[in-house]
Formats: C-alpha cells, structure tokens, sequence
C-alpha cells in the first residue's frame, strides 16, 4: 500500500473505504468549437464506460482507493469537451487512475496531483504504461497557494477526492485562477441523496462519515455563488452502483472490510455528484 492512511487528519480517516462514504456515481455533451461556448444535448448514448469496462482489471483493483476512478472519470469526461493535447489537472488524483483515462482515452496532457500519495510511485506507474512524457505526477495540498502559473490549464478534473477539501465557498475561487478563461472545472463527489438533520443521521443504520459530504443541490447551491463560472451540467451520476461494485472486489484491505450490505446502504443513501462549470 502506497498510502499512508494514518497520516490523515481523523476526519479524512473517517471517510476511508472502510465507510459507505466512498462511492463514486444522460446527457450528451455535444464538442463545441474551441473558444465558444458549450453545446449540451440530453441523451444517454455516450456515457457507457467501455473504455473502464475493458482495461486491465487487476491492475484497477490494485489502484482504486474506493470506488473505481476510472470508471467514474469516463462518466464524468463524456460531459466535458476534452481535447487532445489539451492539459488537465487532475487534483487529488489518489494513485492516478483518472490521470491515466484521461491521457490513454483522450491524449490530453495530466498534471496527476495529490497531497498523500508519492509522486515517485505514481511516476513509476505512469511510465511502465509508457505515459511518462503525458501525465506528471506532482505533490500538491489544494488548501495552500498554487504551484502553477495563471490560466495554465485547459481544465481541471477532481474526482472522488473535492470533498475532503472544496465543501466551501472558497475553494473555487482558490483553484479557478489556475484554469484558462473558457475551460472547465468538473468534480466528481460522493454525496448523499438528500441532505440529512442532525436526528435523521441518527437513525441511520451506520455513522456518516464527517466529510463533505452532501446533496446534488446542496453543492449546486455551494456552486451558484461563484460568480465566476457559468454552471453546466450538475446530476447524479449513473454508475454509482457499478464503481462500488468494482471495488467490493478488491484486494485492499479497507474493501475486504466492507460487507454487501454496505452496497446496499450506498445504493439507498449516497450517490455520486458530478459538478461541471466554465470559468467565465
Ligand atoms: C479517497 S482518495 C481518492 C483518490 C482518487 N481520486 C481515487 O478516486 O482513486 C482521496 C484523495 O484525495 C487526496 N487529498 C485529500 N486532501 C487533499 C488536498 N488538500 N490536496 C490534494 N489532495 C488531497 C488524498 O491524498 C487522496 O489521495
């Protein structure tokens, strides 16, 4: 294990896979013309995961750090006009999975950052896939000053990870310097399928772990007082139950803990948020 899951502050231990609190989640985006602003057409033709459906198996289930990143990086790409060459930030990017989608399925160039993760592991990895010119693994704490120049990159992607960090209303005008005019930011969360009262957590069959977690609306609300990003398209992602699955069948041992019930619980209770916004 490359990650030292006891160096994290309690409240991120909390939401280790050893909770339901790790769960990653149809329209179609149209690809506009680069510059102009983007086209949004309802549909569900393009969100298969075939790209995750086909890869190499073992190796995502000795890379997921919960529900698979790949497969909800896929779901979450196929809304957002990724290009290739174009360079992304992919934040919190764990052991690099969703870096590794995004350069193999897309071409882009990935900026793999992660604050607890080695940079020296995920280079090694990157490269004995022959990605080591694309995806640059990068130490980086998104709660302190950025390492990177103005609106230098295309996009930034965070999936499974903006919770720990961003359920407040300054981490986006923290992160959107660093994305060009025009390019977008899209995260993936774990979150809940209605916000819950104090009481109704309660009573609830299993402790909710005390991260961001929260609803589609609560986050879109978070989201709308940003005013610099025009916000795309905000929903519940559909391959919730599938990205849970393909983690249950890991080896970690925070997988082996979880009990079928658990999908069940994730299923019922929690969903995955995808947020997408341009930055004006
Ligand atoms: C549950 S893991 C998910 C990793 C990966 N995205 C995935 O889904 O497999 C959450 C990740 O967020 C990272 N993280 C937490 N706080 C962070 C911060 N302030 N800055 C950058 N990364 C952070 C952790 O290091 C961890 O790798």
């Amino acid at each position: 294990m490359e990650i030292d899951l006891t160096s994290m502050p309690p409240t991120k231990l909390e939401a280790t896979p050893t909770s339901p609190a790790f769960w990653s989640a149809g329209i179609r985006y149209a690809r506009s013309e680069r510059g102009t602003a983007p086209v949004f057409r309802m549909g569900t033709d393009n969100m298969e995961t075939s790209f995750t459906d086909n890869y190499d198996k073992s190796f995502l289930l000795d890379t997921m750090m919960g529900p698979n990143a790949m497969r909800v990086t896929e779901e979450l790409a196929s809304f957002l006009p990724i290009e290739e060459g174009m360079r992304i930030l992919d934040l919190g990017c764990g052991m690099g999975i969703s870096s590794i989608l995004l350069a193999q399925k897309y071409k882009a160039t990935v900026f793999a950052a992660d604050l607890l993760v080695s940079p020296t592991n995920n280079y090694k990895r990157f490269a004995s896939l022959g990605l080591a010119d694309r995806v640059f693994p990068i130490f980086m704490d998104a709660t302190k000053p950025l390492p990177f120049a103005a609106e230098y990159f295309d996009m930034l992607i965070c999936v499974g990870s903006f919770h720990y960090f961003g359920a407040n209303k300054e981490m986006l005008p923290h992160l959107l310097p660093c994305v060009k005019r025009g390019g977008h930011i899209g995260v993936a969360v774990p979150g809940l399928k209605c916000d819950l009262s104090d009481d109704a957590k309660e009573k609830l069959p299993f402790d909710i772990p005390n991260v961001g977690l929260y609803s589609l609306s609560w986050w879109q609300d978070l989201w709308r007082m940003e005013g610099a990003i025009r916000l795309g398209i905000c929903r519940e992602m559909r391959c919730v139950r599938e990205a849970w699955e393909d983690w249950l069948t890991s080896q970690s041992p925070f997988a082996q803990q979880a009990v079928p019930e658990m999908l069940a619980s994730v299923v019922k209770y929690f969903n995955l948020v995808q947020m997408i916004g341009q930055k004006i």
